[in-house]
């Protein structure tokens, strides 16, 4: 079974981003295909990096013990998803902190997004495609664009998001094709050569 880890990508107290995970985990608990593992940044409590040296020059080997435990869980992951806050156009300092803060546990593993606010933290996840790839990933097409009426209304308590039937089939295409992707990458990992 492939494992995939959900990363929660806020930790601001009363946090949006609790919702889209635990209807995330709601939506994984049928499947047979995958397991979710999460990664909530708020638990993992990351220092801001501080390695002497680019994580791309560590080949894994990292000083800081709690950047060390990340490392190490990523590198149990298959493929991922994020919970993704927008902030000033830009996706959360914490979660980008996340993302720098390792190397080679990324590279050659799809992720997925599941975006959230006024325009579903587009211009958010548009960055993010830009940041995974120079991390050797894939960024998927499918993703989870919670815009800004269910973002609203789910706030305010007036509706769940397993309401929306377009999330829900999102969600099914968002996990459908992350298990292709993570099959077919971990496929060529264990087989091919990697090309520096
Ligand atoms: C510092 C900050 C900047 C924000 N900037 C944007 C933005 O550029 N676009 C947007 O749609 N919402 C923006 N928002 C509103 C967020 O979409 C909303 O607060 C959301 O709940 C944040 O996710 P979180 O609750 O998981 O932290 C911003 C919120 C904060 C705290």
């Amino acid at each position: 079974m492939l494992r995939f880890g959900l990363i929660v990508g806020s930790t601001r107290p009363r946090r949006f981003a609790q919702i889209p995970a635990e209807w995330l985990l709601t939506g994984a608990v049928d499947r047979a295909d995958f397991r979710l593992d999460v990664l909530d940044l708020r638990e993992i409590d990351l220092p801001f990096l501080d390695e002497s040296f680019p994580p791309a020059m560590l080949d894994g080997a990292y000083a800081n013990p709690k950047a060390n435990a990340w490392r190490q869980r990523l590198a149990q992951c298959d493929g991922f998803i994020a919970t993704v806050a927008e902030y000033n156009h830009g996706p959360t300092a914490v979660l980008k902190n996340a993302f720098d803060s390792a190397f080679t546990e990324w590279q050659r593993k799809p992720i997925a997004f599941a975006g959230y606010g006024t325009t579903g933290a587009a211009r958010a996840i548009g960055q993010l495609r830009g940041i995974t790839v120079e991390l050797q990933m894939v960024p998927l097409r499918h993703e989870v664009t919670i815009g800004l009426e269910p973002f609203i209304a789910v706030q305010n308590k007036e509706k769940a998001l397993s309401d929306y039937d377009h999330l829900n089939r999102a969600r099914t295409a968002l996990f459908d094709n992350l298990v292709w992707w993570a099959s077919a990458l971990k496929t060529a990992r264990n087989k091919l050569r990697v090309v520096a």
